[in-house]
């Protein structure tokens, strides 16, 4: 792979980077005042399309598409800014954040200028304290310097950038729970349609968009559409941060050209495998998406190679690693307890499936298995959400996953613990049989 120069993490080693001065000083607020004083709000939104940034927060849904729900009569745009991150193993936001706020700033400002958005909420994980303190000072710097408030730059646009902090809980990352979180309620997902393009917050139109997603703006404001497509593969474009942890040497977070593999991430950025093991399977992007088995490590990272894995999409490009001696029910066993734990209840198929994924799951890891459960788990996360519109939000498509794609590609290892783990005490009572039947 060519030399690639660093775009979204360029300050991050940079002295007091974090700071306006410094920002400043390296070009910073230059693609911000380009964009209010010499463009009008629809050719930054052509410029976003034309550059095909796709939504980095893990649906990957295009930007400027998105953008051009709003509705064309619109008297009010408000945007809200995705800064939950709570997908397992998922940081970049967070360094982003607090590394170089005064890019996630620009990116906002560019951002709600395109939209016509002249509020903007940040709403940040419960957890992300320090991320917290530094938005609070560079809010204040970027106000004191003109940078946010009234008419910038002359140009007669207002925007004020309003920090939330969230609740601690993984749904209030799904744009309409964070909405309604937001709004002061529990942060229960809403039907969609309406999208929030059409009602968001406050039932105002509302542009949804994660941090690294913003972060990108500024720089395609500054160096066009052609430079960001030059960036990444024939059909993915742009820098990206991956995260990578787990079984690792190293747990790294870097930022690379969309497409680079997982063994290139292993090998060349996270000091290889750790206890010198080799790799049995990887998380490609969030827990939601499935597992790669390491014979796919060679599989592009990037929004078109990972489907006919039988992963669900690059998601959020964390990577999580597990070793040859991690057990998959183990792994499994992990992903059931975080998701029957963090279903809000409100559809039936979410509400009880992660709850009996979670219980068989963990009644076979501990040697109560059965080799029909495996039958039984496949049933249950095909009922689960893999139909389209059987539940509000992704959570039990995301929930399931993990569980249809391990059985596709680790059944033989699953079957051969069910029969070497055999614990007569954890088996089910015939009345739990007769249940599940
Ligand atoms: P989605 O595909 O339903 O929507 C993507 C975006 O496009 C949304 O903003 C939606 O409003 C918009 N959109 C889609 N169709 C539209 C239409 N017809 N009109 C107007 N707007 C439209 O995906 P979703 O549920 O927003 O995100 C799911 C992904 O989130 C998962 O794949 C997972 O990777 C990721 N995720 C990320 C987390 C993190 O910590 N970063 C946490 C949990 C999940
Ligand atoms: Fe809540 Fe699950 Fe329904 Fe999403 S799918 S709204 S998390 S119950």
């Amino acid at each position: 792979m060519a030399q690639f120069e660093p775009v979204l993490t360029r300050n991050w080693n940079v002295e007091n980077g974090h700071t306006l001065r410094v920002y400043e000083a390296r070009g910073g607020y230059q693609a911000a005042r380009k964009a209010l004083t010499t463009m009008s709000p629809d050719d930054v939104v052509n410029l976003v399309k034309a550059s095909e940034l796709r939504g980095r927060g893990g649906a990957g849904f295009p930007t400027g598409l998105k953008w051009s729900f709003l509705p064309k009569d619109r008297t009010e745009t408000l945007m809200c800014v995705n800064g939950d991150e709570s997908e397992p193993a998922t940081f970049n936001n967070r360094l982003l954040i607090e590394r170089d706020p005064h890019q996630f700033l620009e990116g906002i400002l560019i951002s709600c200028f395109a939209t016509r958005a002249t509020t903007a909420y940040v709403y940040l994980r419960f957890e992300y304290i320090a991320g917290y303190k530094m938005m609070e000072r560079a809010i204040a710097e970027a106000e004191a310097a003109g940078h946010l408030g009234r008419n910038i730059y002359g140009s007669g646009f207002d925007l004020k950038v309003v920090l939330h902090r969230g609740a601690g809980a993984y749904i209030c990352g799904e744009e309409t729970g964070l909405i309604e979180s937001l709004e002061g309620k529990r942060g229960w997902p809403r039907i969609k349609p309406p999208f929030p393009a059409v009602e968001g917050a406050f039932r105002k139109p509302t542009v949804v968009n994660n941090v690294e997603t913003l972060c990108c703006v500024p720089h395609i404001v500054e160096r066009g559409a052609d430079w960001f497509k030059s960036i990444g593969t024939p059909k993915s474009y742009g820098p990206k941060l991956y995260c990578v942890s787990g079984h690792v040497n190293k747990q790294v977070c870097v930022e690379l050209p969309l497409g680079v593999t997982t063994r290139q991430l292993i090998e060349e950025h996270a000091g290889g495998v750790w206890k010198g093991r080799k790799a049995k399977a990887a998380v490609p992007g969030g827990i939601s998406m499935g597992l790669l088995a390491e014979s796919e490590f060679d599989v592009p990272l990037d929004f078109e190679a990972l489907r006919p894995t039988g992963c669900l999409g690059l998601g959020t490009a964390a990577v999580t690693v597990l070793d040859e001696t991690m057990p998959i029910i183990d792994y499994l066993a992990i992903c059931a307890r975080f998701f029957a734990h963090e279903s809000c209840g409100q559809c039936t198929p979410c509400r009880e499936g992660t709850n009996w994924l979670n219980k068989t799951i963990h009644r076979i890891k501990n040697g109560g298995g059965r080799l029909e459960d495996l039958d039984i788990l496949e049933q249950l996360s095909q009922n689960m959400g893999i139909t389209p519109g059987t539940t509000i939000c992704g959570l039990a498509d995301g929930a399931a996953w993990p569980v249809k794609n391990a059985l596709a590609k680790f059944r033989g290892e699953l079957e051969e613990y069910i029969r070497t783990h055999q614990n007569p005490a954890s088996l089910p009572t015939p009345l739990q049989t007769a249940i599940a039947q």
